[in-house]
């Protein structure tokens, strides 16, 4: 089946075709066009800016899918749009450019939840991957560990209480300066800098549940930062990068290991920007290898926000009977 889908849940417009059957899911086309230059001027995400240059976008993109694809608009057999999680204005523009291309082209339309297209990336690098697994989203708008149940059943196990890994990592960076948004450059900065500089406070909540806390760790940082300016040092930052993603590495193996214990799956998924992070993937090999977990962790490329996620999330929603009509809404929070 060959599937075109859309994402413009914050700031990366994309559109993507792929082809999925019982012989493989392999991605023809992959175009994202992101906004960051854009909201860097800003030190962060300005919803409205982000909602007109998707609509700037999002048509140039599409032909740029389907021509680098090497289909046209009548080989295409569904039409897959992400519309929930996320900014309002930005979601909406993709979700009414799908349904009007659905409907102007008699194509099925199915919604997927942003969450679970993270997590679908996974199946374009691992053909034989299939649920049940335990899955971990780390986004700069989400952190859950969720049982992923079948391709369409997703229970979330764990969450975080504030803030998400992707956005403590950017607010980090922006108090030490760095370029918006901060993930990269923190992971640059961590791979010379000492892991050992501080103890900063865990991001894993002590208690019986797989939840998190992240604003408590981000605070303390900024405090932190804000007595060394005071006393007029030099600010270590490799070092705090280094200390800070040992501290938020730590708290994600400290309660994914609780939750594949409570699942009892012997598969770890891994999705989401911050799944780009190289001392987040390392210790997650380390952790899988020591506890014979198979590890599925997609290339930096997939990491990220993208449109071959959303397909291939649409064509396992579509295969299960759900599809959409032009009364399709988008939602700024997970409404199921
Ligand atoms: O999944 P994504 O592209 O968008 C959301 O759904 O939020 O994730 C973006 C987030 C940003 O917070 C960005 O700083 C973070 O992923 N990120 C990283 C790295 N690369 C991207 N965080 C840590 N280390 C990285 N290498
Ligand atoms: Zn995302």
């Amino acid at each position: 089946m060959l599937i075109l889908a859309f994402e413009s849940s914050c700031d990366e417009t994309a559109a993507a075709v792929v082809s999925i059957d019982n012989g493989g899911r392999r991605i023809l086309s992959n175009i994202v066009a992101s906004q960051i230059s854009v909201h860097a001027l800003y030190g962060g995400v300005v919803p409205e800016i982000a909602s007109r240059a998707h609509v700037e976008a999002i048509s140039r993109i599409t032909y740029e899918a389907l021509d680098k694809a090497g289909v046209s608009l009548s080989d295409i057999e569904l039409i897959g749009v992400t519309n929930t999680p996320g900014l309002i204005g930005a979601l909406l523009v993709a979700v009414n450019f799908a349904k009007a291309l659905a409907y102007a082209n008699g194509i099925p339309l199915v919604a997927v939840n942003h969450i679970k297209g993270h997590v679908a990336a996974n199946y374009f690098e691992y053909q034989e991957l299939e649920p049940p697994f335990t899955a971990l989203v780390a986004s700069g708008g989400h952190t859950s560990i969720i049982s992923v149940d079948s391709y369409t059943e997703y229970n979330t196990i764990g969450r975080t209480r504030d803030d998400a890994i992707g956005e403590a990592f950017d607010k980090v960076g922006r108090v030490m300066g760095l370029p918006y948004p901060g993930g990269k450059e923190m992971d640059r900065l961590a791979s010379i800098g000492n892991p050992d500089y501080a103890k900063f406070p865990s991001g894993a909540i002590h208690d019986d549940t797989l939840d998190f806390s992240f604003s408590g760790l981000k605070t303390h940082i900024v405090n932190h930062l804000n007595t060394l300016t005071q006393k007029g040092g030099e600010i270590p930052k490799e070092d705090i990068a280094a200390a800070f993603t040992k501290t938020v590495c730590d708290s994600v193996i400290t309660k994914l290991d609780a939750a594949l214990k409570q699942t009892g799956h012997k598969k770890l998924v891994v999705a989401g920007g911050v799944s780009a992070n190289s001392h987040l993937r390392a210790a997650l090999q380390k952790y899988c290898k020591n506890h014979h977990i198979e590890l599925f962790i997609p290339s930096l490329s997939l990491c990220g926000d993208n449109g071959a996620m959303i397909a291939a999330q649409a064509y396992y929603e579509f295969m299960e009977g759900k599809t959409d009509g032009t009364d399709l809404n988008a939602y700024a929070t997970k409404r199921t």
